[in-house]
């Protein structure tokens, strides 16, 4: 038991050491473009009112892998420079980005967000909704310091599209069909469309022809579904932590591709009552855990792979127009690395 934890600390040891190195190759272009976004996003993230700065250096600590930014800011260098106006949107973007999570996991009642306590499980549920609010208008006011009414239009079209998602999240608890577009209609609204809106600012930003802008949109808005298909799968993944698969977003009521592609099987019918329940929050922990194998054994998650094998080649040829430079490569590998990520 203890030799197999070790192996398994060993191996998240060196995916660590490989992600963190699949990142650096991607950032190289555009390190120096991605110091004066980080300076820029963290002067947003303190305050003279206590309980504010509190939280802001509590979000402070955790920025993330910076993965929409570095999208944003590279589709701005594939036509130009990533000047303030560029990394003013980033800020917005990552702004509203980071207050949805703060908003989201009060609905969840999610304690944890990137490996630490969430605000509402720092302060309260009160609070954190406040947090949320607050960091959505220091987003519109990033928005401005563009002084493009375009960028205004994207950020306020992407909280619209965020909200509806979680909505519709909510609604499609009540469907007595379980189906492939209900799943998509979500992902695109909740996950595609921030990476979709990051490449389309930063090359709007750039000056690029729209046909140009078009294409980096759909290939954020691609790349962001293959993201969330593949943060899907995680679930499905046994642990170092528990050693089997999490089924975490089963235990939330949400069906995702694996599952939906293994009880859509012919001849599946009970399974897919089972997973109505789970829609609906009905089911138990068994049933979860039944369902997650069964899933697997199914070949759901490598359908799931295969969705998002499709979609990643889609993506990358949305990109065929690109001259060969080290920015359509760091594009390219940003994709490789959104679909084959280990954490
Ligand atoms: C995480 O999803 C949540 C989102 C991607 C969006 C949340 C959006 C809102 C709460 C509404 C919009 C809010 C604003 C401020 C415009 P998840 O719960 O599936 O994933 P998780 O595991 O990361 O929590
Ligand atoms: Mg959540």
């Amino acid at each position: 038991m203890i030799r197999q934890i070790f192996v398994l600390l060993h191996d998240k040891r060196n995916i660590y050491h490989i992600m963190n190195e699949a990142l650096s190759c991607i950032r190289k272009p555009i390190e120096d473009d991605l110091a004066r976004y980080r300076d820029l996003f963290l002067q947003s993230l303190s305050h003279d009112n206590p309980l504010l700065d509190y939280a802001l250096r509590h979000l402070a600590k955790r920025t993330g892998k910076m993965m929409r930014p570095i999208l944003g800011i590279l589709a701005a260098r594939a036509f130009g420079q990533a000047d303030d106006k560029v990394l003013h949107a980033m800020v917005s973007l990552e702004l509203l980005h980071t207050a949805s999570l703060v908003h989201d996991d009060v609905l969840d009642q999610s304690d944890q967000r990137r490996g630490q306590q969430s605000v509402n499980a720092l302060m309260n549920n009160t609070q954190a909704v406040l947090v949320g609010d607050y960091l959505l208008s220091r987003a519109l006011e990033h928005a401005a310091l563009t002084g493009d009414v375009r960028v205004v239009h994207a950020v306020a079209r992407l909280g619209n599209l965020l909200a509806d998602g979680e909505l519709l999240q909510i609604y499609n608890t009540s469907l007595t069909e379980v189906e492939e577009e209900s799943y998509y209609k979500v992902i695109e609204r909740k996950t595609a469309s921030l990476f979709s809106t990051v490449a389309y600012v930063g090359s709007l930003l750039a000056g690029a022809p729209s046909e140009h802008i078009d294409k980096l949109h759909n290939f954020g808005r691609i790349l962001g579904l293959c993201f969330q298909i593949r943060d899907d799968i995680f679930d499905y993944n046994s642990t170092a932590d528990l050693g089997k698969p999490s089924g975490i977003d089963m235990k939330e009521g949400k069906l995702t591709l694996p599952i939906i592609a293994a009880v859509m099987k012919p001849g599946n019918d009970a399974e897919r009552a089972l997973a109505l329940k789970v829609r609906a929050g009905e089911a138990t922990d068994q049933t979860v855990a039944f369902l997650t194998q069964f899933a697997i054994q199914q070949g759901g998650v490598d359908y799931a792979y295969q969705a998002m094998e499709r979609l990643s080649q889609q993506a990358l040829s949305e990109l065929d127009f690109l001259p060969e430079t080290p920015v359509k490569d760091s594009l390219i590998e940003y994709l490789n690395f959104v679909a084959q990520r280990d954490l």
